[in-house]
């Protein structure tokens, strides 16, 4: 910071397709604020030691993107109770000299979802998630840490599953896709966390009509915005949210940290991205 500018940056790899520069971008002149937020591509090889030298470089944190959200937990000195139950950094930043790492991927979905279907966690469970990647380990840490429980998981590889119910314990139930029409019939909501419906991806079949008329259907795919999934939930005269909020609420914690003002994901926002997304498609 030797010019007087606070300087951030995500680090991933690849990295041209992160729209955290136009997020945090569109904070640093919506505060007003003295900084800049960049890109950098980091070759797997050399994630710890990029992390190491964070200040040298002239960093005062930095966000870590896909495929070194593992590396940067392994490298961080301190972590939160977040990145501890994610065992994956995804946010960053220095105290007294010291690496600390969070986890905001659960953050950024409860908050979208407060935001856009505000007291749908008020009743409990259970809910339904669909997959069991990294993603859906956010979203289990996320729901349980609401009480909307029991989480049942749902996934083509059931080891997958289980290690999750392993990892978090009775809340937590694994199952195959087989037992999804049973499951949907008392699910107050549904999350999907595959790949399935995301552009060039094939749609993510659900029985729509099994669901609850009270249940919420919620996507972490933004691409496009109102996936398959969604618009047969929407049909069904469901509630949804679709994941673009994901996405932008989980850089608050991160810009906060290293910039000082608190921001909020508003229209002007959340059309920037709309944009953005759809400009590259
Ligand atoms: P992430 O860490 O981003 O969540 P991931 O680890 O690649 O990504 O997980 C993707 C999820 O989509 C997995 O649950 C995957 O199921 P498997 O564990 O069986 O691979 C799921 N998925 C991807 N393509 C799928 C398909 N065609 N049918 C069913 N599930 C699919």
């Amino acid at each position: 910071m030797t010019d007087g500018i606070r300087r951030a940056a995500v680090i991933g790899y690849p990295i041209a397709h992160s729209r955290s520069p136009l997020i945090h971008g569109h904070w640093i002149e919506q505060f007003g604020i003295t900084g800049h937020y960049d890109k950098i591509e980091v070759h797997p090889d050399d994630v710890r030691s990029f992390l190491m030298g964070l200040a040298e470089r002239g960093l005062v944190g930095c966000n870590v993107t896909l495929p070194h959200k593992e590396a940067a937990f392994q490298a961080v000195q301190n972590r939160d109770r977040h990145a501890e139950a994610l065992e994956a950094v995804n946010t960053v930043w220095l105290e007294n000299g010291e690496l600390c790492g969070s986890n905001t991927d659960a953050f950024g979905f409860l908050a979208n979802l407060d935001d856009l279907a505000a007291g749908w966690g008020a009743n409990g469970g259970p809910a339904v998630v669909l997959g069991a990647g990294g993603a859906s380990r956010a979203i289990i840490h996320a729901l349980i840490d609401r009480d909307v429980t029991p989480v049942h998981v749902i996934n083509r590889t059931l080891p997958r599953a289980e290690a999750l119910q392993e990892f978090f314990g009775s809340k937590v139930r694994a199952h195959g896709w087989s037992e999804l029409l049973d499951l949907l019939s008392t699910c107050r909501i549904l999350v999907n966390t595959t790949s399935l419906g995301m552009e060039g991806q094939p749609p993510l079949e659900v029985p729509m009509e099994a669901l609850p008329q009270s249940a919420l259907v919620t996507d972490i795919v933004y691409t496009p915005l109102i996936t398959p999934l969604l618009a047969s939930a929407q049909e069904r005269g469901l509630r949804i949210v679709d994941g673009l909020g994901m996405l932008l609420h989980q850089a608050r914690p991160g810009f906060e940290k290293w910039f000082g003002p608190a921001p909020t994901v508003d229209e002007t926002l959340r059309s920037l991205i709309v944009k953005d997304l759809e400009s590259h498609t």
